[in-house]
C-alpha cells in the first residue's frame, strides 16, 4: 500500500466486499468481512466495491448477462466516492475467507482496464492463493492479467514466517528512501523460502495441485448430486469451496459445523469460511495424494449420509 502511494501520490484505496487482507491497522481497514474488522476506528480513504460472487451475486444479477456489473461498479466507486485518483485496488484473485469465491474468467481484465483509465494500480493479494495452489505459480495467472504489485506469504515459507511483495521495476524504483525492518530479510526465513520454491519446482507441485484439485472438485460435484445440502462447488486447483445450504438456499452453518466435527473425529481437518460460515474450504497441502483425496471424499460421503 505504501509503494502504491509513493508511486501514484494518492492514498485512497478500493477493496472488495468480503475480502480479507490482514490484521494490521491498515490491512484490517481494507478487509470487507465484518467479523474480522475488530478495529473500532478504521482507517479512512478506503472504499468497497461489490465482490464477484456469482452464487450469491451482491447485485442480484446472473453471469454472463450481467456484463460484469460488479467490475463496472468499480468505476462508479471511483467516480462517486474517491477524489477520482485512487492509488490502487487490492483484491484476492480468489477470495479465501469469503468462502473460496472465484471471479468469472474475464473479471480482472475488466478491472484492470477501469483502473488504468484512472491511473490506479492493481494489487493482487496472493497470500492464500500464491505458490502453486491453483495449478499456476500465482492465482492471478488464471485470469490472464499482470498485476502491478503482489503480496505473498503463507505458502512461501511452508510454515516458516515470511512475507514479501513483488512489483515491476518502474514502480519499485520509486521507493528510494532508506528502509530497515526488525524481521525483514531474516536469513533463516529467506533460506526456507528459497528451499520451498525449489521444492515446488522439483516435485512439480503445480501439476499436482491441478490434478488433485480436479479430482477433489469432480468428487465434490458427484456428492452434490447426492446431497442437496451442497449448494455450490467452486474453486481452482487445490483451493476449493463447497457451500452448505438449506432447501431455500439460505446458509447452513450449523449443519456444516456438525459435518466438520464428525470429519475431525475421523482424522480430517477441513477449513470453514464464508460470510455465512457455511463454506467447507479445502486448501490442503500441495503434496496431497490421489489416495488422500479419495479418502476425504469417502469420509464426507459417509458423514453426510449419517447427518
Ligand atoms: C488473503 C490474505 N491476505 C493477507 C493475510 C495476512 O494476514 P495477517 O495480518 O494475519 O498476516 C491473510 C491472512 O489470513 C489472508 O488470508
Amino acid at each position: 500500500m505504501l509503494l502504491a502511494t509513493i508511486y501514484t501520490k494518492s492514498s485512497e484505496f478500493i477493496a472488495l466486499q468480503n475480502s480479507l487482507h490482514g490484521r494490521t491497522k491498515l490491512t484490517m481497514s481494507l478487509t470487507g468481512i465484518g467479523m474480522w474488522r475488530t478495529d473500532p476506528n478504521p482507517v479512512g480513504g478506503i472504499h468497497f466495491a461489490p465482490n464477484p460472487y456469482c452464487y450469491r451475486c451482491p447485485l442480484g444479477k446472473k453471469y454472463p448477462e450481467c456484463d460484469l456489473e460488479c467490475a463496472n461498479k468499480i468505476e462508479t466507486v471511483i467516480q462517486t466516492s474517491t477524489s477520482g485518483k485512487p492509488a490502487a485496488l487490492i483484491a484476492e484473485p480468489i477470495q479465501g475467507n469469503a468462502g473460496i469465491v472465484v471471479p468469472p474468467k474475464n473479471y480482472f481484465k475488466r478491472v484492470k482496464e477501469i483502473l488504468k483509465k484512472y491511473g490506479a494500480l492493481l494489487i493482487a493479494d496472493e497470500v492464500q492463493t500464491g505458490f502453486a495452489r491453483t495449478g499456476k505459480m500465482f492465482a492471478i495467472e488464471n485470469f490472464d492479467v499482470v498485476p502491478d504489485i503482489m503480496s505473498v506469504a503463507k505458502a512461501l515459507g511452508n510454515g516458516q514466517p515470511i512475507s514479501a511483495f513483488i512489483s515491476t521495476a518502474e514502480i519499485a524504483d520509486t521507493y528510494t528512501r532508506a528502509g530497515a525492518s526488525t524481521l525483514g530479510g531474516n536469513p533463516v526465513s529467506s533460506t526456507a523460502g528459497l528451499a520451498v520454491l525449489d521444492y515446488i519446482a522439483e516435485k512439480n507441485l503445480m501439476a499436482n495441485a491441478k490434478e488433485r484439485g480436479d479430482q477433489l472438485k469432480n468428487g465434490l460435484l458427484e456428492l452434490q448430486k447426492k446431497y442437496s445440502v451442497i449448494g455450490d462447488v467452486r474453486g481452482i486447483g487445490l483451493m476449493i469451496g463447497a457451500e452448505f445450504v438449506n432447501a431455500d438456499k439460505s446458509p447452513a452453518p450449523q449443519l456444516l459445523d456438525k459435518v466438520l466435527e464428525e470429519l475431525k473425529d475421523m482424522g480430517f481437518i477441513i477449513g470453514k469460511g464464508g460470510v455465512g460460515r457455511n463454506v467447507m474450504a479445502f486448501q490442503p497441502p500441495l503434496v496431497i495424494t490421489a489416495q488422500n483425496v479419495d479418502d476425504v471424499l469417502n469420509a464426507i460421503d459417509f458423514v453426510l449420509a449419517k447427518v
